[in-house]
């Protein structure tokens, strides 16, 4: 297993550009199940999601290249339809072949992907929505048994609550359901928005993308043809970056992104004292001689992401004053507390509510890795930390940043990989 050593206090300058989006990527390299042509997506990012879901797609039947950044997918010959255990246990996002397997062949066993980190991270609302489409779906052994012999059909879908993947789930599923189905209550992630956006390039009818409901016509089973495309920037790594800079009180710019998906993540940047100049698809994050305290609610997009919420708890710990942290959509998601006060930072916990002391010291320490999102939190202490720090189990970072540690040397900061 590999571990980061990282040796804190190096200021970082310079230019980094941002990769592909892991969670654009996902859904989109499932939706190559919807088509009949050999599909070429660029931008990907290179990192074990991606190349585990790849591994599923070939798994399942699909012929499929990658170069690290370029793919080149046909599922025309797929006939396998059970996603295994063995993958879906590495990553939970596997569940997004159920919607388009179901959709494509009428029926699908996709093993339920167990809790996680984070919490508990059912699955309840995909199944009630496909159910709602028509399917018959039962659990037996670990698996999601889905039927719909008949095809699936165009249904009126309320989430009872937003969720990104259900949402992308049931958007591939009614691709190529019989009829018309609506979705309330629909996530509008930017990812979300780039899996309709795509299929509309293949031609699916939808109605209302980029809002929370969503009309979509479906193909009558007919398989699409997708043309080219490529994934959009990665607005959470673009955070990561940002707080990596914000926490060093130092100048940097980000390539390649697009500025009006982190715009939550700026506003806060901006209450915390930091200020930026977007020139088209690049940002330059202007340091400040004092970090404010901040207060963060998580919430779905256009609100502040989770997925960047324990980067800015790293950098609250630098504040001059108390931040405040609400997580509202996960019940676990604040593992990395444990980790960031054995390295000196003052955090209380109060149910779903963080509360953080600023100005404090932080001291190298070893620390582990939990969650994807938890780790760069470490990461981003770590640089900022008295010594040396040695973050363990980090293959969570691997699933999800792209060469983390070379980008980091690039701007200033030391980082080496090691074998533990
Ligand atoms: C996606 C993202 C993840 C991000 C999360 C929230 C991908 C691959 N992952 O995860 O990085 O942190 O959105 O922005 O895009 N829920 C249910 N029942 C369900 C589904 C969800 O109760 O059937 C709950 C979840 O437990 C959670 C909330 O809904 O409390 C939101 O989860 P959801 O949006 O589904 O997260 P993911 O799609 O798994």
């Amino acid at each position: 297993m590999d571990f980061l050593w990282i040796k804190g206090g190096r200021r970082l300058n310079g230019n980094v550009y941002i990769s592909g989006s892991k969670n654009a990527a996902l859904p989109l390299l499932s939706a190559t199940l919807l088509a009949k042509n050999q599909i070429e997506i660029s931008n990907l990012p290179n990192v074990v999601d991606v190349k585990t879901f790849i591994s599923l797609l070939k798994m399942l039947g699909a012929e499929a290249s990658f170069d690290g950044k370029y793919a080149k997918i046909e599922t025309l010959r797929v006939q396998e339809t059970r996603a295994i255990y063995d993958i879906v246990r590495k990553m939970r996002a596997s569940i997004l072949v159920l919607g388009p397997l179901l959709a494509r062949f009428g029926h699908c066993e996709v093993s339920l992907p167990g809790g996680c980190a984070i919490g508990a991270r059912p699955v309840d609302l995909h199944l009630k929505a496909l159910e709602k489409m028509g399917a018959e779906i039962s659990i037996q052994s670990g698996y999601i048994n889905a039927r719909a012999p008949l095809g699936l059909k165009g249904a009126v879908i309320d989430f009872a609550k937003i969720t990104v993947t259900g949402t992308e789930n049931i958007i591939m599923a009614a691709a190529l359901a019989h009829g018309k189905s609506t979705i309330l209550n629909a996530a509008r992630e930017p990812e979300v928005v780039q899996l309709c956006e795509v299929l509309s390039c293949a031609g699916v009818q939808i109605q209302g993308i980029g809002t929370n409901e969503l009309e979509i016509q479906g193909s009558d089973g007919e398989l699409l043809e997708i043309p080219p495309f490529k994934i959009i920037s990665d607005r959470i790594e673009a955070g990561t970056y940002l707080c990596a800079a914000a926490i060093m009180q130092s100048c940097i710019t980000l390539n390649d992104i697009n500025s009006l998906h982190i715009q939550a993540i700026l506003q806060k940047l901006q209450q915390a004292g930091f200020d930026y100049k977007v020139n088209g698809d690049s940002l330059e994050l202007i340091p400040s001689k004092v970090i404010q305290p901040i207060e963060i609610t998580t919430a779905e997009y256009p609100g502040f992401p989770t997925d960047v919420q324990a980067q800015f708890m790293a950098l609250a710990t630098q504040a001059e004053g108390t931040s405040i942290i609400e997580e509202r959509l996960f019940e676990n998601r604040f593992m990395h507390v444990g980790e960031l006060q054995r390295m000196g930072a003052y955090i209380e916990l109060d149910g779903n509510k963080a509360i953080i002391k600023g100005a404090c010291q932080l001291l190298g320490a070893d620390v582990m890795a939990t969650d994807l999102r938890a780790s760069s939190a470490l990461v981003l202490a770590a640089l900022r930390a008295k010594g040396e720090t040695r973050i363990h189990r980090i293959y969570h970072l691997d699933r999800g940043y792209e060469r983390l540690e070379e980008k980091l040397n690039r701007l200033g900061a030391e980082i080496q990989r090691s074998k533990e």
